[in-house]
C-alpha cells in the first residue's frame, strides 16, 4: 500500500513517483489548490492537490483531520520561500495525482497537537493520544532500551524465564491484588507484587542467572511514578556478593545510556550510606543535581530559650536542621507562607527562617520571627555552619527527626525546582547500609525497610534476634536524578537466620509456614549464596524520556484512581459469574454493583 514512508523522503525522491498511506494532519485550502499534510510513524509530508484534477480535487476537498488516505504523486522541490525548516521533509511536496480514502474519521476528541486536554479524556481516546509524534517517540525509545537491555543481560550470561502470574501473596508490603478461583471455591490468587520468592527458588533450581521484564501488581496509593500494573526489569545471581550485583548493574546502565542515549554515566557511581543520605538531604533517594544540603544544628540549639527548637535539640529521636537559599532573602512574605503550607504536608507544624540581609553585621543585618530567642554566639556559630552569605535566607526544621527529614528533604527538591537550582546532567549512586528494620508505630512493630528476604550484615540469628534496631541490612538501592530506579539485596540462604529475620517481624514461625513455607523448605535443600536486582523499567523510561510521569511512557495506563477510562475497568460483573465463583457482594459493594446494573 506504500512504495516510502512519509518522513523519510528527500530532495533525492524529486521527480519519483511514490505511493503514500497515512493519517490526514492537516488540510489547507489556499485559493483553490488544497494542501495536505500526511503523518505516518516517521513524519510528515505535505502533498498538493491542484483543482486541473478536477476528479481528486472533489475528494480533496472532503477529506478531513484523522482520515486516512492513500495517495500516488509525483515528488517535487517547493517553490523558492515556501520551504518548511521545521520538517525534515520540508524543501520538497508530493503533487498528489490519485487519491483515495481509505477509511474516514470523525472529528478526533483533541487535536494531536493540543495538550490542555484532561487525562481522563486523553486515555479514553487513548489510541488518537498515540497518534501524537512525542507519544510516538517514547513509546519507541522504550522498545530501544529494552532491547538494549536484554542484549546486554543476555551477553553476560542471564537467561530469560518467565514466573507466574497467578500466585500467592509475594510479601512487598502493598495491597495485594486478588483472583477468586471456581475451582477452589473461596480461595483466592494473588497477582505478584514482584517475582521475588520465584527467582530465589530458581537460584535453588541452579539457574545461576535468571531475568525478566515482567508486570508487577500493587494496589497502593498513586502518584506520578506509582501505577498498580508497573513492570520491572527483575534479576538474580547465584555465588554473589554485594559489588558483583551492583557492578553489573551499573555496567548495564552505562552500556544502556551510551547507547540509547549517547550519553555517558559516571564510572563508578558513587555510594552514599543510608545515615549519611538522611543527614544530608532528608531523602533515602537524594537529587545530587541539587547542591543544597540539610545542616544539622541541633548541638546549637540544646540551651536556647525557644521550646520549637530545645526540644527536639534534648530528643534522641529529634532533630534540628536548617537549610540554606542562595539569595533567599529576596523571598517575599507570600512565598515563604507558601513554602510553610508546603512542609505541612509532611507534618512539619512551622518553617521557622533567618534573612540574612546583611553578614558579618551581627544580629542588625539579620530579619527573622525567632531571632529574638537566639543568643549572639549562637547567630554567630549557625552563620558559619551554613555559610550563609549576604543575600541568603536560612529555613528550620525542628521536630522527630523523621518529619524534619520529609519536610525538608522535600523543600531541598521543591526550591532546587522552583529557583533554578537543579543542574542538567545525569547523577547515579547507590544507597547501601540501610537498617534491616523500621519501626512502625501504628502497627507497633517492626517492619522491614526491603523485604524478609534480605540478608542482615550480622549473620548469627541470634545478634539479630537481640538487636533488631542496630542491624543493618546487605541491601542497595540505585537511585537516578532523585528518582529510585531500583533496589535489591543479598538473600538469605539459611533457614535459621530466615526464622529469625521473621521472628523479629512478629512473623511466628506457623505464619510464616502459611506463607512461604514453600521458600523456607527449599531454604533446606541446598540452596546457593544468591542475590539480585529490580529496576522499574517505567521510571527508567521517564527518566531518559524527559517524561513527567511514567503514565506517559506506558501505552495504556490507569488514572490515579487506578481505573481504565478506555475499557471502563474495573468492571461489575454479572450475578452468575459471582455465583459460579461463591462470592456474594455486601453493603456499599452490592449498592454500586446493583446501582450499574
Ligand atoms: P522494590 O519493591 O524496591 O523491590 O521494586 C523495585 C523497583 O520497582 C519500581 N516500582 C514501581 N514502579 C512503578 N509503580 C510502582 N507502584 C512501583 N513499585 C516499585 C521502583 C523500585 O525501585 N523484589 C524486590 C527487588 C529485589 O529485592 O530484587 C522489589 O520488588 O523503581
Ligand atoms: P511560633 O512561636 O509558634 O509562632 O513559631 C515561630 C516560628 O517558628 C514561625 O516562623 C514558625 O513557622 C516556626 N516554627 C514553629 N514550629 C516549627 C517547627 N517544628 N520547625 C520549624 N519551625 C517551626
Amino acid at each position: 500500500m506504500r512504495s516510502h514512508l512519509c518522513g523519510t523522503l528527500d530532495s533525492a525522491a524529486i521527480d519519483s513517483t511514490v505511493e503514500l498511506s497515512g493519517w490526514i494532519h492537516r488540510r489547507r485550502d489556499h485559493g483553490g489548490v488544497i494542501f495536505v499534510d500526511l503523518r505516518d510513524h516517521t513524519g510528515l509530508i505535505q502533498v498538493v492537490f491542484d483543482p486541473d484534477r478536477a476528479d481528486i480535487f472533489r475528494i480533496a476537498e472532503q477529506i478531513r483531520s484523522e482520515y486516512v488516505i492513500h495517495v500516488k504523486g509525483q515528488v517535487r522541490a517547493r517553490p523558492a520561500g515556501t520551504e518548511n525548516p521545521d520538517l525534515t521533509t520540508g524543501s520538497i511536496e508530493v503533487l498528489g495525482t490519485e487519491l483515495e480514502v481509505v477509511n474516514r474519521a470523525k472529528t478526533p476528541p483533541f487535536q494531536l497537537d493540543e495538550w490542555d486536554v484532561g487525562e481522563e479524556h486523553r486515555l479514553k481516546y487513548r489510541y488518537v493520544d498515540l497518534r501524537r509524534p512525542e507519544m510516538q517517540q517514547k513509546l519507541r525509545l522504550r522498545a530501544a532500551i529494552t532491547s538494549r537491555i536484554r542484549r546486554f543481560v543476555e551477553d553476560d550470561g542471564f537467561i530469560d524465564i518467565e514466573t507466574p502470574m497467578l500466585t500467592r501473596a509475594t510479601p512487598e508490603g502493598a495491597r495485594d491484588y486478588l483472583v477468586p478461583s471456581r475451582t477452589h471455591a473461596g480461595s483466592f490468587f494473588a497477582l505478584p507484587q514482584s517475582p521475588q520468592l520465584f527467582k530465589q527458588l530458581l537460584m535453588v533450581s541452579g539457574m545461576d542467572r535468571y531475568y525478566q521484564i515482567t508486570r508487577c501488581f500493587r494496589d497502593e496509593d498513586l502518584r506520578a511514578d506509582r501505577q498498580p500494573e508497573f513492570t520491572q526489569l527483575d534479576m538474580e545471581m547465584a555465588f554473589v556478593e554485594e559489588d558483583d550485583v551492583m557492578n553489573m548493574a551499573e555496567r548495564m546502565m552505562r552500556d544502556l545510556f551510551t547507547h540509547v542515549l549517547e550519553e555517558p554515566l559516571p564510572d563508578p557511581f558513587p555510594r552514599m550510606t543510608y545515615k549519611e543520605a538522611m543527614h544530608r538531604f532528608g531523602s533515602d533517594k537524594p537529587d545530587l543535581r541539587i547542591p543544597l544540603e540539610l545542616i544539622e544544628v541541633a548541638g546549637l540549639m540544646t540551651d536556647v530559650d525557644f521550646k520549637v527548637f530545645s526540644g527536639p535539640a534534648n530528643d534522641p529521636d529529634g532533630r534540628v536542621a536548617a537549610l540554606c537559599v542562595p539569595g533567599g532573602a529576596a523571598m517575599t512574605r507570600k512565598e515563604i507562607d507558601e513554602y510553610t503550607e508546603f512542609v505541612g504536608r509532611y507534618g512539619a507544624k512551622g518553617l521557622a527562617y533567618i534573612k540574612v540581609n546583611e553578614r558579618g553585621q551581627g544580629r542588625e543585618g539579620l530579619q527573622s520571627p525567632i531571632l529574638k530567642f537566639l543568643p549572639d554566639d549562637v547567630i554567630e556559630t549557625l552563620l558559619e555552619h551554613t555559610a550563609a552569605t549576604g543575600g541568603d535566607l536560612i529555613f528550620f526544621g525542628a521536630d522527630k527527626a523523621r518529619i524534619v527529614n520529609d519536610a525538608l528533604g522535600a523543600l531541598r527538591v521543591k526550591i532546587g525546582h522552583d529557583r533554578g537550582f537543579v543542574q542538567r546532567a545525569w547523577c547515579p549512586l547507590w544507597v547501601v547500609d540501610f537498617p534491616m528494620f523500621e519501626w512502625d508505630d501504628s502497627a507497633n512493630a517492626w517492619t522491614p525497610l526491603h523485604h524478609p528476604f534480605t540478608a542482615p550484615a550480622v549473620d548469627n540469628p541470634d545478634e539479630l534476634r537481640a538487636h533488631p534496631k542496630q542491624a543493618l541490612s546487605r541491601a542497595y538501592d540505585m537511585v537516578l536524578n532523585g528518582t529510585e530506579l531500583g533496589g535489591g539485596s543479598i538473600r538469605i540462604h539459611d533457614r535459621g537466620l530466615q526464622e529469625a529475620a521473621l521472628e523479629v517481624l512478629g512473623i511466628g514461625l506457623d505464619s510464616a509456614r502459611e506463607q512461604f513455607g514453600f521458600l523456607l523448605d527449599a531454604l533446606e535443600y541446598g540452596a546457593p549464596p544468591h542475590g539480585g536486582i529490580a529496576f522499574g523499567l517505567d521510571r527508567l523510561v521517564m527518566l531518559m524520556t524527559g517524561a513527567a510521569s511514567i503514565r506517559d511512557v506506558m501505552a495504556f495506563p490507569k488514572t490515579q484512581t487506578a481505573s481504565c477510562p478506555l475499557t471502563a475497568a474495573p468492571s461489575t460483573v454479572n450475578e452468575a459469574q459471582l455465583r459460579e465463583l461463591g462470592i456474594r457482594l455486601r453493603g456499599k459493594a452490592a449498592e454500586r454493583a446493583g446501582g450499574q446494573g
